[in-house]
């Protein structure tokens, strides 16, 4: 018997045209110079590049918590330039989690509290909500640390449990600005070996990195510079 054609895989972002200008009262900084780019549906990706080439900015366009001075952004077929602020802020909190270089945690809240946050946009019940982030800090291996504060963690296990948080609310897509920058290398590695999980598992993933060996284990490589693709 033929086999079945393979269905075309569905894109989860796509940029077209995007220029992104920053305007100061001195100096006006183009950070993204035309880019067009398509990421499908199960993709990891990474972006590589010298410091200020515009990878963030890149990023935080993609995650819509930048907005581009002109060209379009989709979201899984969803045009997000017609989005009031509120739609995205909902879309972007049903969508999308957020990884940094510097973990952003609150040091005030326990483990398990910084997990639950993006469930509380969601208004997710308590007890629901508690067994979500004990579900998250599972899969990132830390339900011995739910109690602790940020400050009693390692790097590592910071950035374990920002990942526990991005992924808390099931995500399509996952963004990450050079989780593994902080790190040694066998925690990268470990990082490294989490988001592949989570890639395997269905989420699309783009990630931003310094990092040649980690680029390696991603499906794909965009280079820019100069606010330009150049690869
Ligand atoms: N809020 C802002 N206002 C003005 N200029 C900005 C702003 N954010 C970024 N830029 C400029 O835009 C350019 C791209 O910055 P971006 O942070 O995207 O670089 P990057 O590739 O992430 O760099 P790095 O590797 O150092 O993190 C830089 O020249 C930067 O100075
Ligand atoms: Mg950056």
């Amino acid at each position: 018997m033929p086999s079945a054609p393979c269905p075309t895989p569905k894109i989860m972002i796509s940029l077209q045209n995007i220029e992104k200008v920053y305007r100061t009262s001195t100096i006006e900084t183009l950070a993204l110079n035309n880019i067009n780019l398509d990421i499908k549906k199960g993709e990891f990706v990474s972006i590589m590049g010298p410091s200020g080439c515009g990878k963030s900015t890149l990023l935080n366009v993609m995650g819509l918590l930048d907005e581009p001075s002109s060209g379009t952004v989709q979201l899984d077929g969803q045009p997000v330039m017609k989005y009031t602020d509120k739609e995205l802020a909902k879309l972007r909190n049903q969508k999308i989690g957020f990884i940094f270089q510097s973990f952003h945690l609150i040091n005030d809240l326990t483990v398990l509290d910084n997990v639950e946050i993006p469930l509380l946009y969601r208004s997710t019940n308590g007890k629901p909500r508690q067994e979500y982030a004990k579900e998250a800090l599972a899969k990132v291996g830390l339900s011995n640390r739910m109690k602790h504060f940020p400050k009693q963690l390692s790097g590592g296990q910071k950035q374990r449990v920002a990942i526990a948080r991005a992924i808390v609310g099931n995500p399509d897509i996952i963004l990450a600005d050079e989780p593994t920058g902080n790190l040694d290398s066998a925690m990268g590695n470990e990082i490294m070996t989490i988001l592949q999980d989570l890639n395997k598992e269905g989420a699309t993933i783009v990630m931003v990195t310094h990092d040649e060996q980690m680029a390696k284990r991603t499906h794909r490589l965009i280079r820019l510079f100069d606010g330009t693709q150049v690869l």
